[in-house]
């Protein structure tokens, strides 16, 4: 795929992030960047011969912790062409809106959707300020993790639907107010995906496990490389013209769910 350029990815060493690294390897994007989160941790794919990655820890949520890490990566790289930001954390507890809980409601918006917001808008106000890229007219492709939650609303999941249908809406905004600086602004909506958050979410929702298989027409969970796919062909100029959408990957889940 035609992708070369300097990228900065949000969340730690796990699953999203790491598909998505793996995959921007393989299409020979010449160098990457990496944000890695508050734990400084030992990433197999920086440790690839042929690639070049500068980790460092950053709070998504908090305001001076994304400005020092743009800073940090425009100053290191001279631009950001593509910024993917997985990082976030799902819901801690299961209840209906009745009962849910206000201290993990404010969490779950304090991460994914402050700092959504906050990396979004960092990254847009810097690739603002960058030439076009010489082959084209693109300055930048900022694609953010959404969730199939953006779209629908799962029973006792308030906290995430929430905060979810917020990333999608931070995404639409930032499609429009950048289409003009030639700036790409897409997230990616997954359904249940076998990551790390998915297995703590297991841990706290009994019988989750059964539930997933059984929503999912495909009888299986997405996989970690399918949604790195996607945020390829959406950094790629195989999308060009595609901007403020939400990809939906659930293996048909929304089509036959009862939410
Ligand atoms: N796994 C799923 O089923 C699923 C489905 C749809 C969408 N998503 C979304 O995909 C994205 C990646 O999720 P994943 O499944 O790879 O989860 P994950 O838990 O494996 O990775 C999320 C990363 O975000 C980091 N993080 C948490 N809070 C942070 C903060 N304040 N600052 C910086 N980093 C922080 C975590 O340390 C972790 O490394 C998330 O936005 C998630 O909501 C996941």
């Amino acid at each position: 795929m035609d992708i070369s350029g300097y990228a900065l990815v949000t969340g730690g060493a796990e699953s999203a992030r790491h598909a998505a690294m793996l995959s921007l390897k393989k299409e020979q994007a010449a160098f990457w960047s990496l944000i890695s989160t508050w734990r400084r941790q030992r990433d197999p794919v920086a440790a690839h011969p042929d690639f070049r990655a500068e980790a460092m820890r950053v709070d998504v949520s908090q305001e001076d912790s994304v400005r020092d890490a743009v800073s940090h990566m425009t100053g290191l790289f001279g631009r950001i062409d593509y910024s993917v930001h997985c990082a976030g954390v799902p819901g801690g507890t299961s209840d209906p809106i009745s009962t849910a809980s206000f201290p993990d409601f404010k969490r779950l918006l304090e991460v994914n959707v402050h700092g959504t917001f906050l990396v979004t808008r960092a990254v847009s106000a810097a690739m603002k300020a960058q030439d076009p890229k010489p082959r084209g007219t693109s300055r930048g492709v900022i694609v953010n993790l959404a969730s199939a939650s953006s779209h629908i609303c799962l029973p006792n999941m308030g906290q995430y639907n929430t905060s979810k249908h917020a990333v999608l809406g931070i995404t639409k905004t930032a499609a429009i107010d950048n289409v003009s600086h030639g700036i790409r602004v897409n997230c990616v909506c997954p359904a249940w995906t076998d990551t790390p958050m998915i297995s703590q979410a297991m841990e706290v929702i009994p019988g989750l496990e059964q539930r997933l298989l059984t929503d999912m027409p495909m009888g299986r969970l997405c996989r970690p490389e399918e949604v790195a796919d996607t945020v390829l062909y959406l950094c790629s100029s195989r999308s060009s013209f595609t901007t403020g959408t939400g990809v939906i990957m659930d293996g048909g889940m929304s089509l036959s769910i009862k939410s």
